[in-house]
């Protein structure tokens, strides 16, 4: 069973509006809502290439029955934890010229309510995988991922993490399975500009020295490296598509890749390729349909 940790899910309220005004009353010309956070669209990927699959994380107040709901309709597996105060965060997206979004806070999380997710994570046995993928809210220790990392490992728990910066660094010396930065992560993490190939194998060797197992860089429309466990270097180009909203294309990608991975690291990065791709293609996350197409058009 693949599972996976969203600690603050969103609901995105994305408007149309042309000319944006600040402080004048505006008017959207359309409206659309997508459910999500990074570790629900993983498990919603993982749920259309049919994989067994289950959400963790939390929910609060009227928005977070909207999303509980949301999440079981897109057909994923789900067990979140209710928190007592607040409401899971909007955030608004405002499209015009210029894209300005608006990230919420979210609810604070209590620590009886933490310890929940502690008590689900130890459930999990050898051969499961966790994913921990995107930010932490401020409410949280900044330890967070440590101590999971930790508890985990114990288990013969595959760990799977994708963020950014120090929560990235910190977890490494618990030898995760796979990382999954992108390029401006990498760089970020590097502190340094990577210009070419070599150089960004080069960043991600450095990752793999500081504990990581296998290192997956992704490059958007330039594809992807994967570096194993050996050293051995994977290279994928990615699939033509039209990009329509690339957003959540990294974490399709860390699915398909999820998915396949029984099958040798060459298929599992062209099911990740097509998964991100497929995601780019669309206005939302990838489904079945478009992902067999891309693979089709090879
Ligand atoms: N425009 C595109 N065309 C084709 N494939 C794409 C495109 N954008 C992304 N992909 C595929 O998806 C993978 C992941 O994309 P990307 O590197 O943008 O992830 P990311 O920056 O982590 O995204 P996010 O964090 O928003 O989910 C790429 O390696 C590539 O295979
Ligand atoms: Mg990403």
């Amino acid at each position: 069973m693949i599972f996976t940790v969203t600690f603050n899910p969103a609901i995105d309220y994305v408007m149309q509006v042309g000319e944006i005004e600040f402080g004048k009353t505006n008017r959207s010309r359309s409206e659309e809502i997508f459910f999500g956070g990074k570790g629900i669209n993983v498990s919603a990927v993982l749920s259309v290439l049919g994989e067994n699959t289950t959400a963790l994380g939390f929910i609060a107040g009227f928005t977070g029955d909207a999303l509980e709901k949301a999440v079981a309709e897109m057909g994923v597996k789900a067990d979140f934890i209710r928190i007592k105060k607040g409401n899971t965060r909007i955030n608004v997206k405002l499209k015009g010229a210029e894209e300005t979004e608006i990230n919420a806070v979210g609810p604070h999380i209590e620590k009886d309510e933490l310890n929940r997710l502690f008590e689900k994570l130890e459930s999990l046995k050898s051969g499961d995988t966790l994913v921990l993928a995107g930010s932490i809210p401020t409410s949280l220790p900044s330890d967070i991922y440590e101590h999971i990392a930790k508890l985990i490992q114990k288990k013969g728990v595959r760990l799977v993490v994708d963020a950014t910066g120090e929560l990235l660094l910190n977890v490494l010396e618990y030898h995760p399975f796979l990382i999954k930065p992108n390029k401006q992560e990498l760089e970020e993490v590097a502190k340094m500009e990577l210009k070419t190939e070599k150089d960004i194998i080069l960043a991600a060797t450095d990752l793999k020295n500081m504990g990581a197992e296998n290192v997956l860089v992704s490059l958007g429309a330039d594809g992807a490296i994967l570096l194993d466990t050996d050293g051995k270097i994977y290279k994928q180009s990615a699939f033509k598509v039209k990009a329509v909203n690339t957003v959540g294309a990294g974490d399709s990608m860390l699915a398909g890749f999820l998915a396949g991975v029984e099958n040798g690291f060459d298929y599992a990065l062209k099911l990740g390729a097509a998964a991100g791709a497929a995601t780019a293609a669309l206005s939302g996350l990838a489904t079945r349909e478009k992902i067999e197409e891309i693979l089709s058009q090879e």
